[in-house]
């Protein structure tokens, strides 16, 4: 049986460590037959350049294939001209032998089970971006794309396994503080992606919810967000891989534990009381030890989690920064 494995956004190359196999080991065991989905945001097809390139070379490499529904930072136009082809049952942009785009309202069906793929998104950035350089309004779906999701989940009856997405429905934007799309800025043939997520939110039976855009790793209701974590589906279910980057995020550390890191490894710390190395971007920072003779006995417990928190988060960010697991983390993991 095939092993399916679900991620949020890769943002090739920025967000693509994760798969490596360095964070990603249970990748080296599998075959071409098992199947890594990305929820959007993939960013292989991007502007055609050398780049995209490499990077469409090295996941094709991988040992598994690779499928993906569109984000709404993808190079939609360069993406939609490749090859229309069936994968699974599903209609999919064939990019390599072992890299899809699965075109969106389309079904693939992996162990008898129906995955139901809808790409795109709102950009929360657009002012930052240039249109037909880093945004395109067909982030958003146009009306026969819904049609072809509603007759695909008509001919099932409204009943999937799996639904895969990059955005999320109305109610959930709303929980995470987005509370209005605004149309304005597309074309009247665009549709509003939220609302129509929310139709299928409320009309469509299925298991378990899949979504990126939102940079974490959090279940909103019954939707499932991911960003760095890996889920494996198990039957109906899912469960995370207990990847570095899995176990780093989980972790509290005690102040004492803190301590012991920052001091055994020269740790900075700067006004934010973020922990890291000497520059720190460039903040006023000062050694930790330093710090702690000046300060400790005034930190309330508040500013001792914070601490742990932004230890964690140097963590992640330098094997991030590095692409494999760092020194400091080995050492961390030794101990636990
Ligand atoms: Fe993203």
């Amino acid at each position: 049986m095939a092993r399916v494995f679900i991620t949020g956004d890769t943002h090739c190359p920025s967000d693509i460590h994760k798969l490596n196999s360095e964070f990603f080991p249970q990748g080296k065991t599998l075959t071409k037959d098992d199947i890594v989905i990305i929820c959007g945001d993939a960013g292989f097809v991007w502007d055609g350049s050398k780049n995209d390139k490499w990077w469409i070379d090295w996941i094709s490499n991988k040992p598994w294939t690779t499928v993906y529904c569109d984000g709404n930072h993808e190079g939609h136009d360069l993406l939609n001209a490749y090859p229309v082809i069936n994968f699974h049952g599903a209609k999919a942009h064939k990019i390599t032998d072992s890299l899809f785009h699965i075109l969106r309202g389309e079904i693939l069906e992996i162990n008898n089970k129906k995955y139901f793929f809808f790409g795109g998104g709102f950009s929360h950035d657009i002012e930052y971006r240039k249109e037909f350089v880093s945004w395109w309004q067909n982030e958003l779906p146009v009306q026969s794309e819904i049609n072809n999701a509603v007759n695909n989940l008509n001919k099932v009856n409204n009943k999937v396994d799996f639904i895969i997405t990059h955005d999320v429905p109305t109610q959930i934007n709303a929980t995470l503080g987005y509370n209005h799309q605004d149309m304005s800025k597309y074309d009247n043939k665009y549709v509003n992606l939220a609302s129509f997520l929310q139709n299928i939110y409320e009309t469509v039976t299925f298991s378990k919810w899949f979504a990126g855009h939102y940079h974490i790793n959090q279940m909103v209701d019954r939707i499932q967000i991911l960003y760095q974590y890996i889920a494996e589906v198990k039957n109906d279910n899912f469960e995370f891989l207990d990847t570095p980057i899995y176990k780093i995020s989980n972790l509290h550390f005690t102040f004492d534990e803190v301590k012991n890191i920052a001091k055994k490894h020269f740790l900075f710390i700067n006004e934010f009381l973020q922990l890291g190395r000497a520059t720190l971007n460039g903040r006023a920072v000062i050694n930790f030890s330093d710090f702690l003779k000046q300060y400790e006995d005034t930190l309330s417990l508040e500013e001792k989690n914070l601490l742990s928190d932004n230890l964690k988060n140097f963590l992640l960010a330098d094997m991030k920064r590095f692409g494999y697991v760092t020194k400091i983390v080995k050492d961390i993991e030794n101990k636990k």
